[in-house]
């Protein structure tokens, strides 16, 4: 059986609830590209929020960091992994969680004893030595010389605030050698594969620590490092996840895996990202901002590869290789099965674009490498030829040059500043801002959407929404051009409910209650498993990413503009609040 429904039975087992994988993109978090870690869509429950599965809770999280894209290509960097994760929210904490992770370990994976090892932390100025953690790891069954304690990798934390606590780290013997009698976290035969941390703090924006609400366990193992522990493989491209994608980029080429991993490394990580992020339900495609940028490097970066290995580029290599990936994690992630074409199309179209300007661009680097690379140059490539700068790096290289990454940041980011101003509003919900008049803008959508309700019809629905500082527009489903009556009545139920002072309330719910609940929402399987949804007293009910007003009063007075078609079917209302 695959270790992560070994993994989820085991914790369901022990009372926890099983809960969906997240989505690679995350909805209500704009701060983030995407999921890094199995617990960052739980932070709002690490905080101290109910979650609406309950305390104990277990799943397999997709994961995306691509901040060290171009480590990609050794032995254990991925750009996509899966963390398999449980947590406690108040419930059970240092003992159980201990217990647990040794039982599964010993009698689930059959992992002897003394291949085992582990860190706890060793206690600094600010936090005492966990000695408890030590102690429980004695009693579970770990010898004395297999507990080490170091400061810096024992203490966990999300980011430089928000919830953290101090860890214990479990460690795997991956190598034929004779285990050591004594345990050395720095000896790399030593892999680690589990990391439990007692998540008890919040750190606050001037570094201290304060008690969370909740003694909570967040715990998170690292599938691709298990598999390839267990599997006593120290190239994580050897372990059997790959077997097949990799056979298969050898059938294609002349070339050995052992004469040229890293393109084929690189190719098998940055297709099976490419696939999960074209396949997620927000619907990213390749462009030259945020997402989009990511999953644009991502593909050339491997087509480049493929040239490399003298793959027919032309071929459908690329899809042949997305369809194994689909076929081996369809089981997990419903969403492959689902958006099967959408993730070929994205790998055709972006080779057909990339094809167009990659000889033309390979040239021109010709002309330009006689010596080192500048920024402004670097950029050019970019814009005009479409390279990311880790194709111009990588090229540069081969040709012992260097390349002034900074200057290229330094242009990619106006340039950047450029395209996201022309797009804004593209995430949140059409909300282009969190400022405090955006916030009014966005409650008062809330209200509009509701009056054309009551006042027009029950069929209108929500079809977009754009907010800037100076207005708000609202594009709803409608078959005819509003009545001056019907605007005006719209108009003044609007302010009414305004006048009226109703409490804005935010919840956190399963979807399919937050349905069952009449909530409305524009794009249902837009949203993830767990919604939050809110309530302007009992007139609007709507799936929302927020920030809303917490009082309807704060909103100010509400006047309709204008009112116009948009398309077919679809009328646009423009208002702004005084
Ligand atoms: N937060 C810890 C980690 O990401 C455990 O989930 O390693």
């Amino acid at each position: 059986m695959n270790i992560k429904d070994l993994y989820i039975d085991f914790f369901v087992s022990k009372g926890h609830k099983q809960i969906p994988s997240a989505p690679v993109v995350p909805e209500n978090d704009p701060s983030v590209l995407f999921n890094t870690a199995g617990m960052q869509p739980l932070i709002p429950y690490l905080m101290g929020i109910p979650h609406p599965y309950g305390k104990r809770l277990v799943d397999y999280q997709k994961c995306v960091r691509t901040n060290d894209l171009d480590e990609v290509g050794d032995t254990t960097h991925h750009t996509f992994f899966e963390m398999l994760g449980n947590w406690s929210l108040g419930d059970y904490f240092k003992e159980d969680s201990i217990k647990w992770s040794y039982e599964f370990l010993t009698s689930v994976l059959k992992i002897p004893n003394e291949r085992l090892a582990v860190t706890v932390f060793a206690g600094n100025e600010v936090l005492n030595k966990d000695t408890e953690a030590r102690d429980l790891w004695l009693q579970a069954g770990i010898k004395e010389s297999h507990i080490a304690e170091t400061v810096e990798d024992n203490f966990w934390a999300a980011g430089d605030t928000g919830p953290c606590g101090t860890d214990t780290e479990i460690f795997y013997f991956r190598s034929d050698d004779d285990i050591p009698e004594v345990f050395d976290p720095e000896d790399d035969r030593w892999v680690e594969i589990w990391n439990n941390v007692f998540m008890q703090y919040n750190r606050t924006s001037d570094g201290k620590l304060e008690e969370l609400k909740n003694k909570n366990i967040d715990t998170g193992m690292g599938y691709e490092r298990i598999v390839s522990a267990l599997e006593g493989v120290n190239d994580n491209y050897k372990s059997s996840i790959w077997k097949d994608v990799i056979s298969y980029i050898e059938s294609l080429t002349d070339v050995k895996y052992e004469d040229n991993p890293t393109s084929m490394r690189i190719i098998a990580d940055h297709i099976r990202t490419a696939v999960f992020i074209s396949a997620d339900n927000s619907g990213i495609k390749p462009s030259n901002t945020d997402q989009g940028y990511i999953l644009r490097r991502l593909i050339r970066r491997a087509i480049r590869h493929a040239k490399e290995l003298n793959i027919d580029i032309n071929s459908n290599w690329d899809t042949e290789i997305a369809k194994l990936i689909i076929n081996k994690y369809k089981k997990y992630y419903d969403e492959l099965s689902k958006n099967e074409q959408v993730v070929y199309d994205v790998l055709t179209n972006e080779k057909i674009k990339f094809n167009r300007t990659l000889e033309k661009g390979l040239r021109e680097f010709e002309k330009v490498s006689n010596k080192d690379i500048d920024g402004i140059t670097a950029f050019h490539l970019f814009d005009t030829f479409g390279f990311p700068i880790e194709l111009t790096t990588e090229l540069a290289s081969e040709k012992g040059l260097k390349v002034d990454a900074e200057g290229f940041m330094k242009k990619f980011k106006e340039h950047q500043e450029l395209s996201r101003t022309a797009s804004a509003g593209k995430f949140k919900g059409g909300l282009s801002g969190n400022g405090e008049i955006e916030t009014r803008y966005h409650t008062a959508t809330h209200l509009l959407n509701a009056a054309l309700k009551v006042i027009v019809s029950p069929n209108c629905h929500q079809k977009g929404s754009n907010i800037t500082v100076e207005r708000m527009r609202f594009d709803f489903s409608c078959d005819h051009k509003l009545t001056d009556e019907e605007k005006s009545k719209v108009e003044d139920l609007v302010n009414k409910w305004i006048n009226d002072g109703l409490d804005v309330n935010v919840q956190e719910m399963k979807k399919e209650d937050a349905i069952k609940s009449g909530a409305e929402c524009m794009f249902i399987e837009k949203y993830p498993d767990i919604v939050t949804v809110y309530s302007i007293g009992d007139v609007s009910k709507e799936l929302c990413g927020g920030p809303h007003v917490k009082n309807t009063r704060e909103i100010g007075k509400f006047k309709i503009i204008k009112e116009e078609a948009s398309s077919a079917g679809v009328r646009r209302i423009k208002a702004i609040i005084e």
